[in-house]
């Protein structure tokens, strides 16, 4: 039996649909309008629900929004009179299935109901199946490292690339690595992986992302580290959100032990989410004053919202071309200490990425590697830390949250 719930629009749009799918003995229609929407699909639990566009105006992408995260396993179908452009997007961005013209012809309504209640039940039985291995095997929530500077071109990529095949070595753990550079992603290039999905092929999903669905996006590397490549397009990169992105980390943080997030130099509110998600934030710059002046803005921006001046890791990259400038000088003006430094090495750093292969797996005695390595032991879980025999450093409540957020809010 597929318990379908006809949502919203007026009371004749309703009956229509109703009455269109009279015929179907093993369809059980239950009808709601724009208002009680939630409240009857919380009651009567519905496998499929079709919702019209109201015709009042309010956004049906935020009914649909707040479906399909109460009732993760539905599937959604709108009907909508103007099936423009914007509207079909925003409703798929929300979690809608399908979108048909209103009123819809019998049996393409038929036929998106009857494809939707299939690929829900796939969806229902993995989700039962992580819920059942969730519970057989609770594992501690992985630790979200971010990589930041807030003037581009300085070694992030580099950078969150090689921390996360050190951290792969040192732990044996489960690392993923996301490159949240979505409009220019380059991690691709620089581990030489062909994006077959990526971070945009689980936007339709983004509410219901099963161990399963991850597998399918991720991509393995021959370090053992699974990335979660950049749109191949920026423009796909636009439909990506703040929101979206913080559900994606939620959940590769429940799947692996280290989630590194690679990042762009801006303020946009997916790099905010991300910010919002992390215990950690690696800032790296190199010692020139327009790189130290930015450095000196980001530090003042995350004390004025009070993100934990601990739990920001101050990175020097190129430590060795200080082009005249003192590093003590630098950390007294800037009020905080580097954290870690990585030496300049022009021509292996140049031809890892152009080869697509990480100084870290084919130089791993290089002194950069080295540098590499010591980061990656600073920033272990306090599990891991005591495994490999180091001194512990206080964990991070993993549940601090939303300080960056409050930049969103306020907006
Ligand atoms: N320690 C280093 N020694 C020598 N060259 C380096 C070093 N770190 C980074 N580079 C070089 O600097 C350039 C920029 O590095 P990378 O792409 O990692 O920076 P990014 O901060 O990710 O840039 P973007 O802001 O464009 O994303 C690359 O050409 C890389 O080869
Ligand atoms: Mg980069």
């Amino acid at each position: 039996m597929i318990r379908l719930l006809v949502a919203g629009g007026t009371a004749d749009e309703r009956s229509l649909v109703a009455n269109m799918l009279l015929p179907q003995s093993d369809i059980d229609v239950v009808l709601a309008d724009a208002a009680s929407t939630l409240s009857t699909a919380r009651e009567s639990n519905p496998q499929v629900v079709v919702i019209n566009a109201d015709p009042s105006g309010t956004d049906v992408a935020v009914t649909i929004d707040s479906l399909t995260t109460s009732l993760p396993t539905v599937a959604v179908i709108l009907l909508s009179v103007h099936t423009g452009l914007n509207e079909v997007r925003s409703a798929m961005r929300a979690g809608a299935r399908d979108v048909l013209s209103n009123p819809p012809n019998a049996d393409e309504l038929l036929a998106s109901i009857r494809s939707a209640f299939e690929l829900g039940a796939q969806r229902r039985a993995s989700f039962s199946q992580t819920l059942d291995s969730k519970a057989e095997q609770p594992r501690t929530a992985g630790k979200i490292i971010c990589v930041y500077s807030p003037k581009g071109g300085v070694g992030k990529s580099t950078m969150a690339v090689n921390l996360s095949i050190a951290l792969r070595s040192l732990t044996n753990g489960l690392v993923c690595l996301v490159d949240g550079n979505l409009p220019f992603g380059d991690i691709g290039i620089m581990m030489n992986l062909v994006a077959k999905k990526t971070i945009a092929d689980l936007i339709p999903t983004v509410n219901d992302l099963s161990p399963e669905v991850l597998d399918s996006v991720l991509v393995g590397h021959e370090s053992g580290v699974r990335v979660l490549l950049a749109p191949t397009r920026p423009e796909f990169a636009e439909l990506i959100q703040g929101d979206h992105i913080k559900k994606i980390l939620e959940a590769l943080r429940s799947q692996n032990d280290y989630v590194v997030v690679d990042t762009w130099t801006s303020f946009h509110e997916v790099v905010l989410a991300v910010f919002d998600m992390s215990q950690e934030i690696l800032l790296i710059t190199t010692l020139d004053m327009p790189a130290v002046k930015n450095i000196r803005t980001f530090l003042e921006v995350a004390e004025a919202l009070r993100y934990p001046k601990d739990q920001i890791t101050l990175v020097l990259n190129r430590a060795d071309s200080t082009g005249g400038l003192r590093i003590p000088d630098i950390e007294e003006s800037i009020q905080h200490k580097f954290g870690a430094n990585l030496v300049s090495a022009g021509a292996l750093v140049t031809s890892s990425i152009n080869r697509g292969r990480p100084f870290l797996m084919s130089d791993p005695d290089a002194p950069i590697s080295k540098n590499v390595m010591e980061l990656a032991r600073r920033v272990l879980q306090p599990a891991d830390r005591e495994t490999l025999g180091q001194t512990e450093t206080p964990a991070v409540d993993p549940k601090r949250r939303t300080v960056f957020g409050r930049i969103l809010s306020a907006r």
